[in-house]
C-alpha cells in the first residue's frame, strides 16, 4: 500500500471542508481513478494536462498505478502544487464533502472499471469512486465517465503485455445504461474523453463569464 505521505491529510481535508466556497472561476475537475488498467496511462495524461485537478483514488487504483509506471510519489510530483491526491480511507467517503463545498465544476471517472460502473448503474455508493458519482448527481455536477467496457472486443495493456478481452453482455449493458443517467456523458476512448472534457470546460468557462458580466 502506498505511503500515506503522498495524500491530502485528514487535517487538510477537514480544513477544506470548512472553508468558504471558492469563486466559480476557481472550481476545478475532480478526477476519479479506479483499478482499471485499460487506457489508464492515456487517461492520466489528459488529467495531468489540466491546469488544476484533484485525483480521487479507489483502493484498487492505488494498487495498480505503480504497475502501470505511476508510483504514488511520482504522481504526487506530477500533480504539483495545483492538485491534490485523495484516497479511500474510511467507509463514509469523507472527501465527497468537497463536492458540497463548491470545489468542482465536473467529476470525471476515468478509466472506470466494470465493477464501479456496475455499482453506479444500480445506484450503489459504498466506495469513494461510486460515492463521487452518486454525490455529483445529487449536487447536479456533470459527470464524464470513460467506461472500460463499451466495445465487444478490446485490446488492453496488462502489466505483462497487451491482451485481448471480450467484455460480457452485462458489462456492455451497464455502460449503456449509464448513458441514460442525468448529466452523465459516457465516452469510449481517449479522444472522446478529451473532447468531452474540452466541451465541458468551455461550457463552464462560458457560464462563469456570463455570471461575472
Ligand atoms: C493490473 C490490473 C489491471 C486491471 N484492469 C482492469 C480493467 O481494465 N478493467 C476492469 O474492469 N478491471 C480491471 N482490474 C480489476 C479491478 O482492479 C478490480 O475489479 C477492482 O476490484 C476494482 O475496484 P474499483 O472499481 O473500486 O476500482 C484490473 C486489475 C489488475 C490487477
Amino acid at each position: 500500500m502506498a505511503e500515506k505521505a503522498h495524500f491530502t491529510t485528514e487535517q487538510e481535508l477537514a480544513t477544506l471542508l470548512q472553508a468558504d466556497f471558492p469563486p466559480p472561476a476557481e472550481r476545478r475537475c475532480a478526477w476519479v481513478l479506479t483499478g482499471s488498467g485499460h487506457f489508464l496511462r492515456e487517461s492520466l495524461d489528459i488529467a495531468l494536462a489540466l491546469p488544476a485537478v484533484d485525483l480521487f483514488l479507489s483502493r484498487a487504483a492505488e494498487e495498480i498505478l505503480p504497475m502501470y509506471g505511476w508510483p504514488l510519489g511520482q504522481l504526487r510530483q506530477a500533480l504539483g502544487a495545483n492538485g491534490r491526491l485523495l484516497r479511500e480511507t474510511n467507509y463514509s467517503s469523507a472527501p465527497v464533502g468537497l463536492l458540497y463545498r463548491g470545489r468542482y465544476h465536473t467529476v470525471v471517472l476515468a478509466p472506470a472499471t466494470s465493477n464501479t460502473v456496475a455499482k453506479c448503474v444500480v445506484g450503489l455508493s459504498d466506495t469513494l469512486a461510486t460515492n463521487m458519482v452518486a454525490q455529483a448527481g445529487k449536487c447536479r455536477i456533470p459527470c464524464i465517465v470513460f467506461a472500460c467496457d463499451t466495445e465487444p472486443v478490446v485490446v488492453t495493456d496488462a502489466p505483462g503485455g497487451r491482451v485481448v478481452l471480450y467484455p460480457r453482455r452485462i458489462d456492455l449493458e451497464n455502460s449503456e445504461r449509464l448513458r441514460g443517467f442525468e448529466a452523465t456523458t459516457v465516452v469510449a476512448n481517449p479522444a472522446e474523453l478529451a473532447a468531452a472534457l474540452r466541451a465541458r470546460i468551455r461550457e463552464w468557462e462560458g457560464a462563469c463569464s456570463a455570471s461575472s458580466s
